[in-house]
């Protein structure tokens, strides 16, 4: 699929265009692919909300909102937050997808004066919820709560009908202060627990049960806090399109990752997504055969054994979460180790590969990785066409 013509021409054109450090590339042509995939997969729950930490980069989320038309981001960074209040140039509706400590909050509410974005802030205990109304209280303010529960993963949220009532009868006490806007339960436990313990469809079914339990209890015990835009999140790129295949508690899924589709997400459920990023690094430095620290050169003979031993490289930064890639037969040595400075390749020589012409690496997950380049570089038909900058989340 990633064919030797597709990677020789990628390197011809970083050569000519690029800036000869690392870089991360992002395949347009690929990203339409899966934008169109995402589309055509929204069947039952239609809307998607984009979620930030997996597509950290100003203009790809841009270009994602136009495309996929909708304005929902889910937010799980503080700084993200408060840089999207600045670059949000149209209404937008966030939803927090963990929750902020109360110092986090306070900060964005001396530190933001944007107020036409819709924020919901995430509350996972009684405690938290305690020191949002107090900060509400103080503020003169009222804020959106939307309630995170367990359906499953136990990372947190609410697990019981008991502890959610009592936020909600506190949310109905303080309707100056607190609007209740609906549940998120991320399930990505669904497709991740090893098949002895249950198939997909039985995960699904118990987490989907979990899920509409809390909405029957609410709209039976709180029905004067059930309205008609309540949001009812879940999913990620793990479960959104099993939340297409029938009854759904959902109305609406949070989707990032798939859109890039770094290794992780290489899994059955995404097979119809494609890969859209890569890292490219130039070479530094090339050497025939392989010389390591107290060792000298390795004898000639065991490229016979060990074919990829016959070119050495170093590259521009290296030890990223991300696996090489391009070439195909280039291996980390892993006696030099890898460094984030100059890792060390071998390679058989089959690829001609030298000073100056790149590597591609494929990241393991898009969240963080991005951080590190400062830049997405957009490609599309052979031409870099832009700088697309990462969101600093300082
Ligand atoms: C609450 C929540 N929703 C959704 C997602 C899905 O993100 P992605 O689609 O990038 O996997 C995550 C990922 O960690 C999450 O924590």
């Amino acid at each position: 699929m990633e064919n030797r013509a597709y990677f020789e021409l990628l390197n011809e054109v970083l050569r000519k265009d690029g800036r000869g450090i690392p870089q991360l590339v992002v395949d347009l042509d690929r990203l339409d692919q899966n934008i169109a995939t995402l589309k055509a997969g929204l069947t039952t729950v239609s809307q998607v909300r984009l979620v930030v930490k997996s597509l950290p980069c100003w203009p790809l989320l841009q270009y994602l909102m136009d495309q996929l038309g909708t304005r929902r981001l889910m937010v799980f960074h503080q700084p993200f937050l408060l840089e999207l209040m600045e670059l949000l140039d149209e209404p937008a509706d966030i939803l927090l997808g963990k929750p902020m400590p109360i110092a986090a909050v306070s900060n964005f509410y001396e530190t933001s004066v944007d107020k036409s974005h819709t924020i919901h802030w995430l509350i996972d205990t009684e405690a938290r919820l305690d020191q949002y109304l107090e900060l509400a209280r103080r503020l003169g303010v009222r804020m959106s709560i939307n309630l995170e529960i367990d359906v499953g993963l136990h990372r947190g949220g609410f697990r019981d009908e008991q502890s959610l009532s009592k936020v909600l009868s506190k949310i109905e006490q303080h309707p100056e202060q607190l609007h209740w806007t609906g549940f998120m339960g991320y399930d990505p436990q669904v497709v991740k627990l090893p098949s002895f313990l249950g198939s997909v469809t039985q995960h699904f079914n118990k987490a989907n049960l979990r899920y509409q339990r809390f909405i029957d209890f609410t709209k039976g015990d709180f029905a004067s806090l059930w309205h008609d835009e309540m949001i009812l999140n879940g999913a990620g790129s793990p479960t959104f399109l099993l939340h297409q295949q029938g009854a759904s508690p959902l109305n609406e899924v949070a989707v990032g990752s798939a859109l890039l589709k770094p290794t992780t997400f290489d899994i059955p459920g995404l097979s119809s997504f494609l890969p859209a990023c890569w890292i490219a690094t130039p070479i530094l430095k090339k050497m025939r055969g392989t010389r390591l620290p107290g060792l000298g050169l390795l004898p000639n003979w065991l490229d016979l054994l060990f074919p990829h031993l016959r070119e050495s490289y170093f590259i521009y930064g290296g030890y990223w979460k991300a696996d090489y890639y391009y070439p195909s037969d280039l291996r980390l040595n892993k006696i030099f180790g890898p460094t984030t400075n100059q890792s060390m390749l071998n390679a058989s020589g089959r690829y001609p590969l030298n000073v100056d012409d790149y590597v591609f690496l494929r990241p393991w997950q898009s969240e963080f990785v991005l951080l590190q380049f400062g830049a997405l570089l957009p490609y599309r038909e052979g031409q870099l066409l832009d700088h697309w900058s990462i969101l600093t989340g300082q």
